[in-house]
């Protein structure tokens, strides 16, 4: 099987957990610097997964990596609202163009491959309900959100025109060991974590705004059954968790659990308010109906491992 973007977060953590069941792993990751690939994320696997250094923007390593291959997990992307905002084209080549370029990859020379692609609950912009369902209107409200949603929409499009086997989940704010804790350009809470370990105060913007947050375990796991229903197919699924929780709540559990720290609410940022999507909720009532999906972990439980995890690794992550 063939992972794209597989030494980011959530690449990573379905790589390790594929290979501890036996699976026969390659992962393709451009690497660049500014994005979530870490080289460190992979060592547990010594030398069982095969690491293809490679961009998905070039379409002739991807036909030749694409061959073969039973699964293809699509998680490459550019991630960053503010940059896709600072470099739009830069965005839509990794978001919208390469992704035609692998379904096209898929249809020439893999057309029987099972895909499943890493969407985003960005897709929907601000809640005009709570929770959003796969009903919702899609507005996005950021550069990246219309280039997801177009990513998607094609994996979409080829299901239905060609019969690929492809399906797509939107993921909403997920966090666990090798997440991006460098900055804030993967989730807000990768930078809070970095604060608590560093003994600086955590700065919340706003404070009130709700989220709902998923471990990357329970990420995988969705990967995984969508991978494996026939049901799952030309579908587009919402991640989520209940209940959702307050910015401020989840700054003041993070202190709790680090057994130290402080934080600071602070007014939006001008560039961040004018992209920012307000309260969000996801149902997650579908998938867990059709496909059996349910989060298994609760957030206290993933959030101690995950400072857990940062506590003794930090040095490889900043
Ligand atoms: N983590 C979240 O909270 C979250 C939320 C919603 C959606 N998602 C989606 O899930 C996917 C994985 O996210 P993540 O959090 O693991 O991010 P990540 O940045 O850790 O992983 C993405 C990986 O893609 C790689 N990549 C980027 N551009 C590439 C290119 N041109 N060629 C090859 N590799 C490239 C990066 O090096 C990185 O390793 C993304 O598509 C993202 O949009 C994540």
């Amino acid at each position: 099987m063939l992972i794209t973007g597989g030494a980011g977060f959530v690449g990573s953590n379905l790589a390790l957990r594929l290979l501890a069941a036996g699976a026969d792993v390659t992962v393709v990751d451009s690497l660049i610097p500014e994005y979530g690939g870490n080289l460190f994320n992979l060592a547990p696997a010594g030398s069982a997964v095969r690491l293809n250094v490679s961009d998905v923007r070039d379409p002739f390593s991807l036909q030749q990596l694409v061959a073969g291959q039973d699964f293809l997990f699509n998680l490459a992307g550019q991630n960053s609202h503010l940059d896709a905002m600072e470099d739009p084209a830069t965005d839509l080549d990794i978001n919208c163009r390469a992704q035609l370029s692998i379904l096209e990859a898929c249809r020439r020379v893999n057309p029987e491959v099972r895909v499943v692609f890493a969407s985003t609950r960005q897709i929907y912009g601000r809640p005009r309900y709570l929770p959003v369902d796969e009903a919702h209107p899609l507005h996005p409200v950021d550069v990246n959100g219309i280039h997801k949603l177009a990513g998607e929409a094609y994996h979409l499009l080829y299901a239905r025109v060609y019969g690929l086997r492809a399906c797509s989940l939107r993921l909403t704010n997920t966090i666990g060991p090798r997440m991006r804790i460098k900055d804030a350009r993967q989730t807000f809470v990768g930078s809070w974590i970095r604060a608590l370990l560093e003994g600086r105060p955590i700065e919340v913007w706003g404070g009130r705004q709700l989220r709902d947050l998923n471990d990357v375990e329970d990420v995988v796991d969705a990967f995984l059954l969508a991978a494996q229903s026939p049901a799952a197919i030309g579908q587009a699924y919402n991640l989520g968790a209940d209940p959702p929780i307050s910015l401020q709540a989840l700054a003041e559990m993070m202190i709790e659990l680090h057994g130290r720290g402080e934080y600071r609410i602070r007014e939006f940022p001008e560039n961040r308010a004018r992209i920012d999507i307000g309260d969000y909720h996801g149902s997650f009532a579908a998938i867990r109906a059709e496909l059996g999906w349910t989060p298994r972990h609760s957030l206290r439980e993933t959030l101690q491992r995950t400072l857990g995890y940062f506590a003794a690794n930090l040095a490889h992550y900043v």
